[in-house]
């Protein structure tokens, strides 16, 4: 007796103590506090009801058993099949209103039925019913029809052989090739269920600048055993390429797609990968940019590279990805050369030329993953070529892991803009998911932001991008409150007011990070290479379409890109409604002004300031946004684990001295420009321009 009850008092005091070290991510399935409600749940979950031997099917009895065992702290039975009432029953029958991942949960018969039509259905139907009780919704008379939007729904991760990830800040990579296919990390289950839990069907295991070691036996092997892995929760395994590898790894003299030797080449390998892994997804390629090999190199375009591939991949089910992120250095010739055209110019005239195999991948903005950036042209414009959208996950330009920024409204803001290419209604959503054009085939990715950190994602609010991009790329329609709402309570806390003040400070802060680093539509404006801190004094680099004065052309009259048809003409790439929204200074709203003109200062803006007193406005009031920020996150301290708490605040502190550097930076170094005062109700920078100058230098250092 006495024995036990020091157990009991040993066990309290672990609970107690135990800090929350963010690992469990959004599936903690901690005990439900309020008994009455644990209780109520219980009532109509008393056994779950199984008669499928798949493995996915498993998975899933799996999951919600231990799902069920912590919210509710029993443990529930999985039986084969049951006559009585009160429980959880999986069925696996036709339903049309049901694609083939989609499911239904509804109240029939005194059971809740989780229906679907494929084992999928099943897994995705058990994490939402999990997920409505993780958020305290109720169950009785529940009814449910979901179906994803998008046929696949990725992460690409660029993680480098040798462990590190190319621009990941949360540690490095979570796959330890040296350790592979013998050792496997219990961290690679884990990863699968959080992806599972949001939808997340494939996965791209290596950087799209990509060894050509993956192509070999001993690192197919090591990817084999992953995919194992990732299998019984749905996920399959894609392969970034290296288009050079052929010829890389000796099989070849050339790597030009169109020679008989390279193409047997290729079928040869994709036969091996298929032997090794026999639901292999495809292939991601990044070719003919910044560097990479490709089908440019021979003379060829982008369809023979990527039919080439599509080719080795027609006995299989796998498909080839092929992204459309390419800019070659304008001529200097050209005074009309603007990088935001170049994928354009490079891939429209190619629409209808690529295999039915082929997705063509583009990012979502013209240029390259910016805070803000208009939506890229592409969409709309290639209706007989599948696009999928890419997205970042990972803050390469949004401040790291050191910024909270939650990006469901980045997301959705790109996914709702209009395209107008069939009538009003089209949008950029309607092109990705397929319905505007009727594509076969439809894809969305996320730069993966997680890594070797005992939280997966640095900053742990940053675990909020993984998750909203899973439920965004299932349905695109929810909004970003909404999806803020459910990680909050998922993952922080249940108490209204802190689950009010969480939602409002996550959504908020993108708009935030936009106002005090670029606001009214400046971009590219950053740290040069590392692609942190302000740096828009640049002038010059390797390439000038990554010098900060290629983008924002500040002179003694104004500031701004102008890309209309005085300018570079970007803007013509869009249809003309769009170019109507854009086109004149004084109508283009705000957020997109400087993208598209080049506006002098003393130019009146709707608010009433000035240009230069506005962008000054912007760069204070962010900077606030921050202060404030930082107050409404001290306000839900009691509600939140202590560690969990603290870490996040320090975060914000850090924040803080960010956002004072770039309003500090771009104030001081457009006023040389400007010439025109920092309004007077703003405090005077502390510092000169020349010391702020120096600590971008300061982390550029080797
Ligand atoms: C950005 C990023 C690179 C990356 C590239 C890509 O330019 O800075 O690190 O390789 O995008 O998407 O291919």
């Amino acid at each position: 007796m006495f024995k036990k009850i020091i157990c009991l008092l040993l066990l309290f005091l672990s609970i107690k103590t135990f800090a929350d070290d963010g690992y469990r991510l959004w599936l903690k399935y901690d005990l439900i506090k309020n008994q009455k409600e644990r209780e109520s749940y219980a009532r109509i979950t008393k056994f779950i009801a199984v008669n499928s031997q798949l493995e996915i099917v498993k998975t899933a009895s799996i999951e919600l058993q231990s799902g069920l065992k912590g919210l509710l702290g029993k443990t529930v039975p999985v039986i084969a099949s049951s006559k009585s009432t009160g429980g959880i029953v999986f069925q696996l029958s036709l339903n049309k209103d049901l694609n083939e991942e989609g499911y239904s949960i509804t109240s029939q018969n005194g059971n809740i039925v989780i229906n679907a039509n494929t084992e999928k259905g099943i897994l995705y139907g058990t994490f939402e019913l999990l997920r409505s009780i993780q958020t305290g919704k109720s169950l009785s008379n529940i009814s449910i029809v979901s179906n994803p939007k998008i046929q696949y729904r990725m992460l690409n991760h660029w993680d480098n052989p040798l462990g590190t990830i190319e621009r990941g800040y949360a540690g490095s990579s979570l796959w330890k090739w040296y350790e592979l296919p013998e050792n496997i990390d219990p961290r690679y289950k884990d990863y699968a269920r959080a992806n599972a839990s949001i939808g997340i069907n494939a996965t791209v295991v290596n950087n799209v600048n990509a060894s050509a070691r993956f192509m070999t036996k001993e690192y197919l092997l090591k990817v084999k055993a992953l995919a194992d892995v990732f299998r019984p929760y749905g996920i399959k395994v894609f392969l970034s390429i290296n288009f050079a590898a052929p010829k890389i790894l000796k099989g070849t003299k050339t790597s030009d797609p169109l020679d008989p030797q390279v193409r047997a080449w290729w079928q040869a390998k994709t036969n091996e990968i298929y032997s090794i892994i026999p639901d292999f997804g495809g292939y991601l390629v990044k070719a003919n940019s910044e560097g990479e090999p490709g089908p440019q190199d021979f003379g060829r375009t982008h369809a023979d590279g990527a039919n080439m591939l599509a080719e080795a991949l027609k006995p299989y089910t796998g498909v080839v990805i092929w992204r459309a992120f390419v800019y070659k250095p304008s001529s200097k010739d050209d005074p009309k050369g603007d990088r935001y055209k170049e994928a354009y110019n490079d891939f429209k005239p190619l629409d209808g030329q690529f295999d039915k195999k082929v997705i063509v991948q583009v990012k979502n903005g013209p240029i390259d993953f910016q805070p803000r950036e208009p939506f890229h042209p592409l969409f709309g414009a290639m209706p007989k070529t599948p696009l999928a959208m890419e997205f970042q996950i990972t803050q390469e330009y949004l401040g790291f892991t050191t910024n909270l920024v939650y990006l469901a409204p980045l997301f959705k803001e790109c996914l709702e803009s209009d395209t107008y290419v069939n009538g009003k209604g089209s949008t950029v959503a309607k092109v990705v998911d397929g319905s505007l054009h009727d594509y076969h085939l439809t894809a969305i990715a996320g730069v993966a932001n997680t890594g070797s950190d005992r939280n997966w994602t640095g900053h742990f609010m940053s675990q909020a991008n993984w998750y909203a991009f899973g439920r965004l790329a299932w349905n695109h329609e929810l909004s970003s409150e909404q999806i803020a709402d459910e990680w909050v309570k998922m993952t922080l806390s249940h108490e209204p007011k802190t689950v009010k003040t969480i939602t409002k400070i996550l959504t908020e802060s993108r708009e935030n990070y936009v106002n005090f680093t670029t606001p009214l539509g400046l971009h590219h404006i950053m740290g040069q290479g590392i692609h942190f801190g302000p740096e828009p004094w640049l002038m010059k680099s390797d390439r000038p379409d990554w010098a900060s004065a290629y983008y924002h052309r500040a002179d003694t009259l104004g500031i701004g890109c102008d890309r209309t048809k005085k300018g570079s003409e970007a803007l013509l790439l869009y249809t003309q409604e769009v170019q109507n929204q854009w086109n004149d200074p004084a109508k283009t709203p705000l957020p997109y002004l400087l993208w598209f003109h080049h506006v002098g200062w003393k130019t009146k803006l709707s608010t009433g300031n000035t240009l230069w007193d506005e962008l000054c406005t912007r760069y204070y009031t962010g900077l606030q946004s921050v202060k404030d920020m930082r107050k409404e996150w001290n306000s839900v301290k009691p509600n939140i684990d202590k560690e969990i708490f603290e870490d996040v605040a320090g975060r914000l502190a850090v924040q803080e001295r960010e956002a004072i550097w770039w309003r500090d930076a771009c104030v001081l170094y457009f006023r040389q420009y400007s010439k025109m005062p920092i309004p007077a109700q703003f405090p005077k920078p502390e510092r000169s321009l020349e010391e702020v100058t120096k600590l971008v230098e300061i982390y550029q250092l080797r």
